[in-house]
Protein backbone atom coordinates (compact mmCIF):
# COMPACT_ATOMS: atom_id res chain seq x y z
CA UNK A 1 0.00 0.00 0.00
CA UNK A 2 1.53 3.47 -0.74
CA UNK A 3 0.64 6.79 0.73
CA UNK A 4 -0.70 8.95 -1.89
CA UNK A 5 -0.62 12.90 -1.49
CA UNK A 6 -3.27 14.56 -3.16
CA UNK A 7 -2.38 18.56 -3.63
CA UNK A 8 -5.11 19.31 -6.11
CA UNK A 9 -8.61 18.97 -6.13
CA UNK A 10 -9.26 15.86 -8.52
CA UNK A 11 -12.44 13.98 -9.58
CA UNK A 12 -13.90 11.59 -7.24
CA UNK A 13 -13.50 9.06 -9.64
CA UNK A 14 -9.61 9.32 -9.48
CA UNK A 15 -9.40 9.00 -5.71
CA UNK A 16 -11.73 5.76 -5.92
CA UNK A 17 -9.45 4.30 -8.19
CA UNK A 18 -6.20 4.67 -5.68
CA UNK A 19 -8.34 3.45 -3.05
CA UNK A 20 -10.05 0.58 -4.64
CA UNK A 21 -6.48 -0.53 -5.58
CA UNK A 22 -5.59 -0.04 -1.79
CA UNK A 23 -3.73 2.91 -1.40
CA UNK A 24 -3.97 5.42 1.08
CA UNK A 25 -4.92 9.14 0.26
CA UNK A 26 -4.03 12.24 2.19
CA UNK A 27 -6.31 14.62 0.70
CA UNK A 28 -4.55 18.44 1.15
CA UNK A 29 -6.62 20.23 -1.92
CA UNK A 30 -6.96 23.73 -0.96
CA UNK A 31 -4.25 23.47 1.91
CA UNK A 32 -1.10 25.94 2.11
CA UNK A 33 2.35 24.70 0.84
CA UNK A 34 3.23 24.40 4.98
CA UNK A 35 0.92 21.22 5.00
CA UNK A 36 1.91 19.95 1.61
CA UNK A 37 5.56 20.04 2.82
CA UNK A 38 5.00 18.19 5.87
CA UNK A 39 2.66 15.76 4.21
CA UNK A 40 5.44 14.77 1.84
CA UNK A 41 7.70 13.45 4.81
CA UNK A 42 5.77 10.11 4.40
CA UNK A 43 4.46 9.96 1.08
CA UNK A 44 5.19 7.72 -1.78
CA UNK A 45 3.54 9.46 -4.51
CA UNK A 46 2.20 12.98 -5.05
CA UNK A 47 -0.90 14.28 -7.40
CA UNK A 48 -1.21 17.92 -8.72
CA UNK A 49 -2.95 19.46 -11.25
CA UNK A 50 -1.51 23.09 -12.79
CA UNK A 51 -1.65 25.46 -9.36
CA UNK A 52 1.30 23.72 -7.28
CA UNK A 53 4.40 24.60 -8.20
CA UNK A 54 6.65 20.99 -7.14
CA UNK A 55 10.18 22.89 -7.33
CA UNK A 56 13.01 21.18 -6.17
CA UNK A 57 12.18 22.09 -2.75
CA UNK A 58 8.88 20.30 -2.70
CA UNK A 59 10.92 17.25 -4.40
CA UNK A 60 13.41 17.31 -1.14
CA UNK A 61 10.60 17.30 1.44
CA UNK A 62 9.68 13.68 0.11
CA UNK A 63 12.79 11.60 0.20
CA UNK A 64 10.47 8.70 -0.31
CA UNK A 65 8.32 10.07 -2.86
CA UNK A 66 8.55 7.53 -6.23
CA UNK A 67 6.33 9.03 -8.85
CA UNK A 68 4.53 12.35 -9.04
CA UNK A 69 1.42 12.55 -11.41
CA UNK A 70 -0.29 15.29 -12.79
CA UNK A 71 -3.72 15.82 -13.77
CA UNK A 72 -3.48 17.30 -17.14
CA UNK A 73 -1.45 17.49 -19.93
CA UNK A 74 2.66 18.61 -19.96
CA UNK A 75 4.39 18.62 -17.01
CA UNK A 76 5.40 22.39 -16.94
CA UNK A 77 4.60 23.24 -13.23
CA UNK A 78 7.28 19.82 -12.43
CA UNK A 79 10.53 20.69 -12.33
CA UNK A 80 11.08 17.00 -13.85
CA UNK A 81 15.37 17.26 -13.47
CA UNK A 82 15.07 17.52 -10.03
CA UNK A 83 12.53 14.50 -9.90
CA UNK A 84 14.88 12.44 -11.98
CA UNK A 85 17.85 13.24 -9.86
CA UNK A 86 15.83 12.04 -6.75
CA UNK A 87 14.48 9.28 -9.19
CA UNK A 88 11.21 9.71 -9.21
CA UNK A 89 8.66 9.13 -11.89
CA UNK A 90 7.12 11.95 -13.31
CA UNK A 91 3.61 10.76 -15.70
CA UNK A 92 0.77 12.79 -16.94
CA UNK A 93 -2.86 13.16 -18.42
CA UNK A 94 -2.49 13.83 -22.39
CA UNK A 95 -5.59 12.64 -23.45
CA UNK A 96 -8.37 13.73 -20.66
CA UNK A 97 -8.48 17.40 -21.49
CA UNK A 98 -8.31 17.44 -24.90
CA UNK A 99 -11.99 17.63 -26.18
CA UNK A 100 -12.62 20.57 -23.38
CA UNK A 101 -9.66 22.68 -24.06
CA UNK A 102 -11.07 22.53 -27.79
CA UNK A 103 -14.65 23.38 -26.33
CA UNK A 104 -13.11 26.04 -24.54
CA UNK A 105 -11.08 27.39 -27.44
CA UNK A 106 -14.77 28.35 -29.25
CA UNK A 107 -16.31 29.61 -25.90
CA UNK A 108 -13.64 32.33 -25.97
CA UNK A 109 -13.91 32.70 -29.85
CA UNK A 110 -17.71 32.66 -30.11
CA UNK A 111 -18.09 35.21 -26.79
CA UNK A 112 -14.98 37.35 -28.48
CA UNK A 113 -16.85 37.31 -32.31
CA UNK A 114 -20.49 38.11 -30.87
CA UNK A 115 -19.74 40.18 -27.57
CA UNK A 116 -21.12 37.93 -25.57
CA UNK A 117 -20.01 39.28 -22.22
CA UNK A 118 -20.76 42.72 -22.83
CA UNK A 119 -24.06 41.78 -24.30
CA UNK A 120 -24.58 40.09 -20.68
CA UNK A 121 -23.83 43.41 -19.02
CA UNK A 122 -25.47 45.20 -20.95
CA UNK A 123 -29.01 43.85 -20.60
CA UNK A 124 -28.30 43.40 -16.78
CA UNK A 125 -28.25 47.19 -16.85
CA UNK A 126 -30.67 48.38 -18.46
CA UNK A 127 -27.99 50.02 -20.70
CA UNK A 128 -29.20 47.67 -24.24
CA UNK A 129 -26.17 48.81 -25.60
CA UNK A 130 -27.49 46.72 -28.96
CA UNK A 131 -26.15 48.62 -31.38
CA UNK A 132 -22.66 48.72 -30.19
CA UNK A 133 -22.27 44.77 -30.09
CA UNK A 134 -21.77 43.94 -33.69
CA UNK A 135 -20.18 41.14 -34.39
CA UNK A 136 -18.49 38.74 -36.73
CA UNK A 137 -19.48 35.17 -38.29
CA UNK A 138 -16.68 32.41 -38.21
CA UNK A 139 -17.58 31.29 -41.69
CA UNK A 140 -14.96 31.80 -44.01
CA UNK A 141 -12.63 33.09 -41.39
CA UNK A 142 -9.21 31.81 -41.91
CA UNK A 143 -8.33 30.06 -38.53
CA UNK A 144 -4.45 30.06 -37.54
CA UNK A 145 -3.71 27.00 -35.44
CA UNK A 146 -0.27 26.83 -33.76
CA UNK A 147 0.82 23.90 -32.04
CA UNK A 148 -1.16 21.13 -33.72
CA UNK A 149 -1.26 17.88 -31.74
CA UNK A 150 -4.25 16.35 -30.02
CA UNK A 151 -5.86 19.82 -28.92
CA UNK A 152 -5.18 21.72 -32.06
CA UNK A 153 -6.46 18.34 -34.03
CA UNK A 154 -9.89 19.09 -31.97
CA UNK A 155 -9.80 22.49 -33.28
CA UNK A 156 -9.49 22.11 -36.58
CA UNK A 157 -12.05 19.25 -36.78
CA UNK A 158 -14.77 21.71 -35.03
CA UNK A 159 -13.74 24.63 -37.34
CA UNK A 160 -14.62 22.95 -39.84
CA UNK A 161 -18.43 22.75 -38.63
CA UNK A 162 -18.10 26.43 -38.65
CA UNK A 163 -17.13 26.65 -42.33
CA UNK A 164 -13.69 28.08 -41.35
CA UNK A 165 -10.74 27.82 -43.31
CA UNK A 166 -8.12 26.39 -41.21
CA UNK A 167 -4.34 26.44 -41.55
CA UNK A 168 -1.49 25.22 -38.74
CA UNK A 169 2.22 25.51 -37.81
CA UNK A 170 4.19 22.76 -36.19
CA UNK A 171 7.62 22.13 -36.39
CA UNK A 172 6.97 18.18 -35.92
CA UNK A 173 4.07 17.87 -38.45
CA UNK A 174 3.92 16.82 -41.64
CA UNK A 175 2.31 18.57 -44.90
CA UNK A 176 0.35 15.12 -45.28
CA UNK A 177 -0.70 14.83 -41.70
CA UNK A 178 -2.38 18.22 -41.55
CA UNK A 179 -3.97 17.46 -44.78
CA UNK A 180 -5.81 14.69 -43.41
CA UNK A 181 -7.82 17.22 -41.27
CA UNK A 182 -7.92 19.47 -44.10
CA UNK A 183 -5.63 21.57 -42.74
CA UNK A 184 -3.02 23.57 -44.60
CA UNK A 185 0.38 23.66 -43.04
CA UNK A 186 2.24 26.87 -43.18
CA UNK A 187 5.26 28.47 -40.87
CA UNK A 188 4.75 30.56 -37.84
CA UNK A 189 5.20 33.80 -40.06
CA UNK A 190 2.85 33.02 -42.89
CA UNK A 191 0.16 31.85 -40.50
CA UNK A 192 0.80 34.59 -38.24
CA UNK A 193 0.33 37.18 -41.53
CA UNK A 194 -2.85 34.99 -43.19
CA UNK A 195 -4.87 34.38 -40.37
CA UNK A 196 -8.08 35.67 -38.57
CA UNK A 197 -8.04 34.40 -36.10
CA UNK A 198 -4.57 32.99 -34.11
CA UNK A 199 -5.02 29.83 -31.40
CA UNK A 200 -2.06 28.58 -29.66
CA UNK A 201 -2.45 24.83 -28.72
CA UNK A 202 1.38 24.31 -27.67
CA UNK A 203 3.05 23.16 -24.46
CA UNK A 204 5.24 26.07 -22.48
CA UNK A 205 8.56 26.88 -24.15
CA UNK A 206 10.39 27.85 -21.26
CA UNK A 207 11.90 31.10 -22.95
CA UNK A 208 10.95 34.31 -24.23
CA UNK A 209 7.14 34.30 -24.85
CA UNK A 210 5.98 33.21 -28.52
CA UNK A 211 3.81 36.09 -29.11
CA UNK A 212 5.32 39.52 -28.60
CA UNK A 213 5.70 42.72 -30.18
CA UNK A 214 7.57 41.44 -32.98
CA UNK A 215 4.59 38.46 -33.53
CA UNK A 216 1.66 40.59 -33.28
CA UNK A 217 3.01 43.41 -35.67
CA UNK A 218 3.45 40.60 -38.42
CA UNK A 219 -0.40 39.76 -37.81
CA UNK A 220 -3.74 41.40 -40.06
CA UNK A 221 -4.76 44.46 -38.15
CA UNK A 222 -8.04 43.82 -36.37
CA UNK A 223 -6.68 39.66 -36.12
CA UNK A 224 -8.25 37.35 -32.99
CA UNK A 225 -6.24 35.96 -30.51
CA UNK A 226 -6.79 32.94 -28.39
CA UNK A 227 -4.71 31.20 -25.99
CA UNK A 228 -5.99 27.96 -24.04
CA UNK A 229 -2.72 26.47 -23.74
CA UNK A 230 -0.12 28.54 -21.37
CA UNK A 231 -0.01 31.83 -20.06
CA UNK A 232 3.69 32.27 -20.81
CA UNK A 233 3.49 32.04 -24.23
CA UNK A 234 1.73 35.73 -24.57
CA UNK A 235 3.40 38.64 -23.72
CA UNK A 236 0.47 40.47 -21.83
CA UNK A 237 1.79 44.01 -22.23
CA UNK A 238 2.45 43.76 -25.38
CA UNK A 239 -0.95 41.97 -26.42
CA UNK A 240 -3.18 44.90 -24.25
CA UNK A 241 -1.06 47.26 -26.03
CA UNK A 242 -2.02 46.10 -29.27
CA UNK A 243 -6.05 45.55 -28.53
CA UNK A 244 -5.84 49.48 -26.73
CA UNK A 245 -4.51 50.28 -30.31
CA UNK A 246 -6.47 48.94 -32.30
CA UNK A 247 -4.14 46.54 -34.22
CA UNK A 248 -5.97 43.19 -32.88
CA UNK A 249 -9.21 43.29 -33.26
CA UNK A 250 -9.53 41.15 -29.53
CA UNK A 251 -8.24 38.23 -27.87
CA UNK A 252 -9.46 35.44 -25.47
CA UNK A 253 -7.68 34.36 -22.68
CA UNK A 254 -7.96 31.48 -20.46
CA UNK A 255 -4.00 31.24 -19.22
CA UNK A 256 -2.51 33.67 -17.99
CA UNK A 257 1.35 34.33 -16.96
CA UNK A 258 0.58 34.71 -13.23
CA UNK A 259 -2.14 32.99 -11.74
CA UNK A 260 -4.26 34.73 -11.05
CA UNK A 261 -3.24 37.47 -13.15
CA UNK A 262 -3.07 40.86 -10.43
CA UNK A 263 -2.15 43.84 -12.14
CA UNK A 264 -1.92 42.23 -15.46
CA UNK A 265 -2.82 44.80 -18.56
CA UNK A 266 -4.77 42.08 -20.27
CA UNK A 267 -7.33 43.31 -16.77
CA UNK A 268 -8.76 46.45 -18.58
CA UNK A 269 -7.56 45.54 -22.11
CA UNK A 270 -10.87 46.20 -24.61
CA UNK A 271 -12.51 43.53 -26.59
CA UNK A 272 -10.80 40.94 -24.55
CA UNK A 273 -12.75 38.06 -22.99
CA UNK A 274 -10.97 36.10 -20.16
CA UNK A 275 -11.30 33.18 -17.87
CA UNK A 276 -9.62 31.96 -14.91
CA UNK A 277 -8.13 28.83 -16.54
CA UNK A 278 -11.41 26.98 -17.12
CA UNK A 279 -9.94 25.19 -20.42
CA UNK A 280 -9.51 22.12 -18.36
CA UNK A 281 -12.43 22.45 -16.23
CA UNK A 282 -15.32 20.33 -17.13
CA UNK A 283 -16.82 17.52 -15.19
CA UNK A 284 -16.03 15.15 -18.29
CA UNK A 285 -12.38 16.02 -18.75
CA UNK A 286 -11.30 15.96 -14.90
CA UNK A 287 -13.12 12.59 -14.36
CA UNK A 288 -11.12 11.47 -17.68
CA UNK A 289 -7.61 13.13 -16.19
CA UNK A 290 -8.01 11.68 -12.43
CA UNK A 291 -8.75 8.41 -13.91
CA UNK A 292 -6.06 8.74 -16.03
CA UNK A 293 -3.40 9.75 -14.17
CA UNK A 294 -4.38 7.16 -10.80
CA UNK A 295 -4.66 4.27 -13.42
CA UNK A 296 -0.83 5.26 -14.02
CA UNK A 297 0.09 5.09 -10.38
CA UNK A 298 -1.96 1.84 -9.48
CA UNK A 299 0.02 0.53 -12.37
CA UNK A 300 2.98 1.83 -11.30
CA UNK A 301 3.04 0.47 -7.79
CA UNK A 302 1.40 -3.05 -8.80
CA UNK A 303 4.51 -3.17 -10.91
CA UNK A 304 7.54 -5.68 -9.57
CA UNK A 305 10.71 -3.48 -8.51
CA UNK A 306 14.41 -4.39 -8.47
C1 LIG B 1 -3.74 21.00 -18.30
O1 LIG B 1 -2.55 21.21 -18.45
O2 LIG B 1 -4.26 19.99 -18.75
C2 LIG B 1 -4.56 21.94 -17.47
O3 LIG B 1 -3.99 23.22 -17.51
C3 LIG B 1 -4.66 21.39 -16.09
C4 LIG B 1 -5.55 22.15 -15.16
O4 LIG B 1 -6.57 22.69 -15.54
O5 LIG B 1 -5.23 22.18 -13.96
Amino acid sequence: MARIVVAEAIADAGLSTLQAAGHEIVNLAGKPREALLSALAGADALIVRSQVQVDAALIAAGPQLKIIGRAGVGIDNIDAKAAERANIRVVNAPNGNTIAAAEQTFALLLAVARHVPRGDASVRSGAWIRGELKGFELKGKRLGIIGFGRIGQAVAKRAAAFEMEVVASDPVVTAQQAAAFGVKLQTLDQLLADSDIISLHLPALGDAPLIGAAEIAKMKRGAVLLNVARGSLVDEVALAAALTSGALGGAGIDVFAAEPPVGSPLLTAPHTVLAPHLGAQTVDAQIAVAVEVAEQIVDFFAAPRA
